[in-house]
């Protein structure tokens, strides 16, 4: 390809951050007319914001880069796309964001052929900004990042996350239970791109999850990739035994075991 990539984050950082004020403003608004609509559970929920705010991002991108494909959560779009996509979550968190809970996130990245070329997430209430660009590195607020120097797993502190549907979550509790007297301690923070970004950070040493789309790890993987971990993404095949539907995401020192950890307990069948 010959974009130049930090252009595209650029334009990322800058729709995002426009997304995350608005998704700040409908809060309120938000909390008192309560969830419209639920997807594949009752406890999977769409809020009217999730449906402005990506309202939002598409109209800001047809405006910068007039007819770029666009994957979107609550919009669709752009499934299987060749060459450029964009790839939006409008809102990632949306539970913590109906209980006003801080840790939610704007997430933009831009793809070719599947792979994230840059990206940002953006943080409505703290104002954080995380944003990557292939072969660039990774910030936070103009700092770079860098992931965790840990190189023991019984002493790591570890990210997950579970999904809506109830057959799966209880299997990914299962797992869960068994690592945990593996490992330090774990994290759920329930917005997928803010685990990732915790990598690349150094605040936790890996994460992994089974079941996530395209949008919630588009533009984390690649922010903790450039700051130095390991990334398995979801669809990349089942070659390695853990399936199509997992994300692992860790510092080098400890993603071999993170790795042996769910090779172990069968993760592929998750
Ligand atoms: C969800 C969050 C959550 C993760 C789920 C995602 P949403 O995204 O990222 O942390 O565990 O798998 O679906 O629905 O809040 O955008
Ligand atoms: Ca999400
Ligand atoms: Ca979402
Ligand atoms: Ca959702």
């Amino acid at each position: 390809h010959e974009y130049d990539v930090q252009r595209l984050r650029s334009i990322s950082v800058r729709v995002a951050e426009e997304a995350a004020e608005l998704a700040e403003k409908m809060r309120n608004e938000v909390v008192a007319e309560g969830v419209v609509d639920t997807k594949s559970t009752e406890t999977d929920v769409v809020t009217a914001a999730d449906r402005a705010v990506e309202r939002l991002i598409r109209d800001r991108l047809a405006e910068l880069r007039p007819g770029d494909p666009v994957l979107g959560e609550e919009g669709g779009g752009a499934v299987d796309q060749e060459g450029l996509r964009w790839v939006v979550d409008p809102i990632d968190g949306t539970v913590n964001y109906l209980y006003g809970h801080p840790d939610y996130a704007v997430s933009i990245a831009v793809q070719f052929n599947g792979v994230s070329l840059a990206g940002a997430v953006v943080e409505p209430r703290s104002g954080r900004v995380w944003s990557a660009a292939d072969g660039r590195g990774a910030d936070l607020d103009g700092r770079p990042l860098e992931v965790s120097t840990a190189r023991r797993f019984d002493l790591s502190l570890i990210g997950t996350g579970f999904s809506y549907l109830p057959e799966r979550r209880g299997r990914q509790a299962a797992l869960l239970t068994e690592l945990l007297s593996e490992i330090r301690d774990i994290r759920r923070g329930g917005a997928a791109s803010l685990a990732l970004c915790a990598v690349a950070a150094g605040w936790t040493d890996g994460y992994y999850e089974h079941g996530l789309s395209r949008w919630d790890w588009a533009a984390g993987s690649l922010i903790a990739a450039e700051a130095g971990a390991r990334t398995r993404l979801p669809a990349a095949g089942s070659a390695d035994g853990l399936g199509d539907e997992a994300i692992l995401c860790a510092t080098p020192g400890i993603a071999d075991e993170l790795t042996r950890a769910l090779l172990e307990r069968n993760a592929a069948a998750i």
